[in-house]
């Protein structure tokens, strides 16, 4: 079967609702979560180019790096520290217009601008984050928020 991601033009909105049956179709009735967060990164960093895209995974207390694309990035992040590890504590999603001005901020990579990271759920807990980075200054808006929190639902229930 062929995986093509079929990449669409248009309003960022537009190329979300493109982008989302394909990753539904991706990961659904596959039980391996590697292989589910390996393929969202992926798809997400195709069809938007960002810097970086990928996943922190909640283990023995800590965010522990997951499947991505993009640079090397830090490998641990404790809860509270930087965006990902505040995003984890608040459980909740945090858009960052310009990365200088979080406090705490962790720079992985002195390319990112803006930032957005989504909590991932399980059974009601923070299991892990979706974080994305991008070069440019304001990338992220409620738009992302939306989408990307539908994506990240999936996840558990695939
Ligand atoms: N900037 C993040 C760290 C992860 S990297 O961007 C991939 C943070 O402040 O938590």
């Amino acid at each position: 079967m062929a995986e093509d991601l079929q990449i669409i033009p248009g309003a960022k909105a537009e190329q979300y609702e493109a982008l989302l049956p394909q990753i539904k179709a991706l990961i659904t009735g596959e039980p391996d979560l590697t292989a589910n967060l390996a393929n969202i990164a992926a798809a997400l960093k195709e069809q938007f180019g960002w810097l970086w895209v990928g996943f922190y995974l909640v283990k023995d207390g800590e965010l522990v790096l997951g499947p991505f694309q993009g640079p090397v990035a830090c490998t641990r992040i404790r809860k509270g520290r930087g965006v990902c590890g505040a995003a984890w504590e608040r459980a909740e999603t945090l858009v960052v217009p310009d990365v200088e001005a979080f406090p705490g901020h962790i720079a992985c990579s002195s390319l990112s601008r803006s930032e957005i990271v989504v909590p991932v759920f399980r059974d009601n807990e923070v299991a892990g984050v979706l974080d994305v980075d991008s070069t440019d200054l304001n990338t992220f808006d409620e738009t992302d928020k939306r989408f990307l929190e539908e994506i990240v639902s999936w996840i558990f229930i695939s």
